[in-house]
């Protein structure tokens, strides 16, 4: 237990013991205001979030919300390879250090993202790797980056978004990378092998999109990561978990706790772990009042989180931001309000009040009972 986390411990027991002979003060007691970080970890479980360094820096208000409430951090685009490599032959870190430094200065563990993906590659690979096929273009980077930050990272999404129900193949496997163009579906073995190499010890995730909705093309996405997940197994690649992404639209996709419970549970059978990687909520298409949305967009993360949380493999949840004053999902051409207005898919809103969501997550963690 860190330092922060031992004094509110002790704070909630006082506020108990100088409750209890009042009667009437009791209904207070009985909301838990701990950060989300501390519930989670009495839950079993962690909470966090993906951040930017930058951000960290220029917004104060945005950077306390984060150290209090966040007990893991990812880098929104730090650690990937656009960011690190963006000259051939050079490794810069600068980005991930940073994020790190603040991870340490608040007792917060970070997480890698993502090692291997057919987006948020730097100009030049691309060509590169149609030139030469050269197997060190996959390779160099893997094994920097995780040596970098062995012994420090908790985790580390090794493939990213490998399923594609587009593609041509009946495994469902993105062809449209430069991964698979140069190399086939071999990319992800090699990768995972290749991260273990480098660290014999961090657990390895396979990060998956779109794995919730109650639709057939989910469905095809379920069992096609299903698939991939047993295969590697099969071939005793090294992988200890799946990340699933939980991007959800709260008004243009239909949930059904079932299908995902028993999605988890197939997954829990393979001996992996799981972690809800980077939790939000698409509102666009919902009801022009914010707080009818809102209240929507919660009651959607609770059903969610339930289920995610009644699982025994489940071990955190990340959201995708904390704030609505830097989500991802203002600016992307899915997701965004056509009359600029922000998107409302995170726990803060833009002045970083909580909203319902926040309540939802808190809630769901209080409930997890395994
Ligand atoms: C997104 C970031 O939020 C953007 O800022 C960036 O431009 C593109 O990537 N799935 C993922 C994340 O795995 O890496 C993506 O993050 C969001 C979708």
């Amino acid at each position: 237990m860190d330092r922060t986390d031992g004094m509110t411990d002790r704070r909630d027991i006082l506020q108990c013991l100088m409750g209890l002979p009042f009667a009437t003060l009791r209904p207070a007691l009985a909301v838990d205001w701990s950060p989300l970080r501390i519930q989670a970890k009495r839950a079993g479980l962690f909470y966090g979030t993906a951040v930017s360094g930058a951000l960290l820096k220029s917004d104060s208000e945005y950077a306390s919300l984060v150290g209090r409430e966040a007990g893991i951090l990812v880098a929104e685009g730090e650690t990937k390879r656009s960011a690190v490599q963006q000259v051939e032959g050079t490794f810069n870190f600068g980005g991930a250090d940073a994020i790190l430094d603040f991870a340490r200065k608040n007792q917060q563990m970070m997480r890698g993202h993502t090692l291997v993906w057919h987006r948020s590659n730097p100009a030049w690979l691309a060509a590169r790797l149609q030139q030469t096929k050269d197997e060190r273009l996959l390779t160099d980077f893997i094994s920097a980056s995780v040596k970098r930050f062995q012994g420090v990272f908790h985790s580390w999404d090794v493939v990213n978004e490998a399923v594609d129900i587009a593609s041509p193949n009946a495994d469902a496997l993105r062809t449209d990378s430069i991964w698979y163009a140069a190399f086939g579906n071999s990319y992800i073995e090699t990768a995972f092998r290749c991260a273990r190499d480098a660290d014999k010890t961090v657990p390895l995730y396979y990060n998956e999109a779109n794995l919730e909705g109650d639709v057939w093309w989910a469905e095809k996405r379920r069992i096609a990561t299903l698939n991939l997940l047993e295969s590697l197994i099969a071939k005793n690649v090294p992988i200890n978990g799946l990340g699933i992404q939980g991007h959800l639209k709260a008004f243009s996709l239909k949930f059904n706790e079932e299908v995902f419970s028993r999605f988890l549970d197939k997954v829990s059978a393979l001996g992996l772990k799981i972690i809800i990687t980077e939790l939000d909520v698409a509102d666009i298409h919902g009801p022009s009042d914010p707080s009818t949305r809102d209240q929507m967009v919660a009651d959607l993360t609770r059903r969610y989180l339930d289920v995610a949380f009644s699982k025994k493999a489940m071990i955190g949840c990340l959201t995708w931001g904390i704030s609505d004053k830097y989500s991802w999902l203002s600016d992307d051409k899915n997701y965004r309000w056509p009359d600029g207005q922000r998107s409302r898919g995170l726990p803060y809103d833009e002045y970083f009040r909580a909203k319902p969501m926040r309540d939802a997550i808190a809630k769901a963690i209080e409930n997890r009972a395994i």
